[in-house]
């Protein structure tokens, strides 16, 4: 099929890439031209594990093609994908000008039929407005359908989660356009789900509420633990065992970061008020994670009593593993605070240093490895657990630092281990 995907960010990149590996003819467009640019020369813009080597692969193969130019890209599409971004504004809700931009675009340059199917995370109800901006706009006499079809990939694992997720949902009215688009994700073999739009949409913001929620709510239980003497990871195991609940998604930590759960949770409150519901649930799953992002500083200022004049290193910047996203990452939060309590920061990040340069304190000073970051170091923060960070041994801090004293917001190591060595380690939901 010919397809055209709009916006080359996560989820508009790695979906032009991986429909062009299942065998379509892919035209990607961005407004940037040095992005356009940089693809066509093989260069991704984001890191993503595997997918530069797919895009020069289906380039070079000559299935799949960027451009600025829209007429270019919708002249012969049958299928328009919307993947642009939906960034939260100051009140909560999602902006959705680029959305509305792109419908516009598609409607004066589409040249025959075609279904136009939105990845971004939009409000409930958006996909019909995008429907009517279309026929608003519409150039020729052709046929348009709008389709809702959310992503549920995740950063750092995009490639892969495209080639194995647990379903495809196919929101639509038209049982054609569904036909079409579900004809278009068979290759992929994953179990497809067809709905009605609006439930579509609810899917995709109700699915990452309820991963946020799991998230805080194992955090809670963290934090009871540690004054109950409990143990986080055994009480997840044990709770995990039940298929009803799961074992995923049970990580205590930090709090969750990224592009998505800060911003679709705050969504989903102000979807949920504007018709009139306390969405209250989501409301302490949002409190709860604001608190956990905080709670390394909190911790060691226990310990210490005041961090004024130590230096921290911040080991791990990015908001998880295998991704240079920094947004909303824990790190931002707890450099900014640590350089408010007169703490010197130091930080460390395998990939991301770049980005986070651009949203750490202007104080916080950058190395080029974790060692001498440490080495740096009065207290360490473990803030993201990449394999680099994890790979480093108790006996390895004890030759980088007289007193190594670690807090770990990741759970990194095991008990045991750490009290067999001269390091003070504390964690999060165990004893220390
Ligand atoms: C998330 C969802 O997992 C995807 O399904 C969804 O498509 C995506 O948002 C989106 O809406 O686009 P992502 O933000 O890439 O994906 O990352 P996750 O792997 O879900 O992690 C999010 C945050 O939760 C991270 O900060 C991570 O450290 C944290 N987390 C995750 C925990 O603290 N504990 C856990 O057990 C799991």
């Amino acid at each position: 099929m010919q397809i055209a995907v709009v916006g080359t960010g996560y989820v508009g990149l790695v979906t032009g890439v991986c429909l062009s590996d299942i065998g379509h003819n892919v035209t990607c467009v961005d407004i940037d031209e040095s992005k356009v640019e940089r693809m066509k020369q093989g260069i991704s813009p984001i890191f993503e594990p595997g997918l530069e080597e797919l895009m020069v692969k289906n380039y070079k193969a000559g299935r799949l093609n960027f451009t600025t130019k829209h007429a270019e890209a919708f002249n012969n599409a049958q299928v328009a994908y919307i993947a642009v971004g939906t960034p939260q504004r100051e009140d909560g809700t999602a902006d959705l000008r680029f959305i509305e931009q792109v419908a516009k675009d598609i409607a004066q340059n589409l040249q025959n039929d075609a279904v136009v199917v939105t990845k971004s995370t939009v409000p409930v109800g958006t996909n019909e407005r995008v429907k009517s901006i279309i026929l608003e706009y519409l150039a020729k006499d052709v046929n348009v359908e709008v389709v809702s079809n959310p992503e549920f990939l995740r950063e750092g694992s995009a490639v892969s989660d495209t080639f194995n997720g647990d379903r495809i949902v196919i929101g639509a009215d038209s049982e054609q356009a569904a036909a079409i688009i579900e004809e278009l994700n068979k290759p992929f073999g994953i179990p497809i789900y067809k709905t009605d739009i609006r439930s579509a949409e609810m899917i995709k913001y109700a699915s990452n509420a309820f991963l946020a929620t799991k998230i805080s709510f194992i955090n809670e239980i963290s934090n009871l633990c540690e004054k109950l003497g409990a143990n986080v990871s055994d009480v997840a195991k044990g709770m995990g065992m039940d298929d009803r609940i799961g074992n995923k998604f049970l990580q205590a930590g930090i709090g969750y970061g990224g592009s998505c759960f800060p911003k679709d949770t705050n969504a989903l409150v102000q979807i949920a008020s504007f018709v009139e519901h306390e969405f209250n649930l989501l409301k302490s799953v949002i409190q709860v994670n604001n608190e956990q992002q905080r709670l390394l500083l909190k911790k060691a200022k226990e310990r210490f009593g005041s961090l004024e004049g130590k230096t921290v290193a911040l080991l791990g910047l990015a908001f998880k593993p295998n991704t240079d996203d920094m947004r909303e990452a824990a790190s931002i939060t707890l450099a900014h605070e640590l350089v408010q309590e007169g703490a010197k920061v130091v930080g460390y990040d395998p990939i991301a240093m770049d980005n986070a340069k651009k949203l750490l304190p202007g104080e916080t000073i950058y190395t080029n490895s974790a060692e001498e970051a440490v080495k740096m170091a009065d207290v360490v923060f473990i803030v993201t657990e990449w394999d680099e960070i994890k790979s480093i041994k108790f006996d390895d801090y004890v030759n980088w630092l007289e007193v190594p004293v670690i807090f770990d917001g990741r759970n990194c190591y095991d008990l045991e281990e750490a009290t067999k060595y001269k390091v003070e380690y504390h964690s999060i939901g165990r004893k220390s």
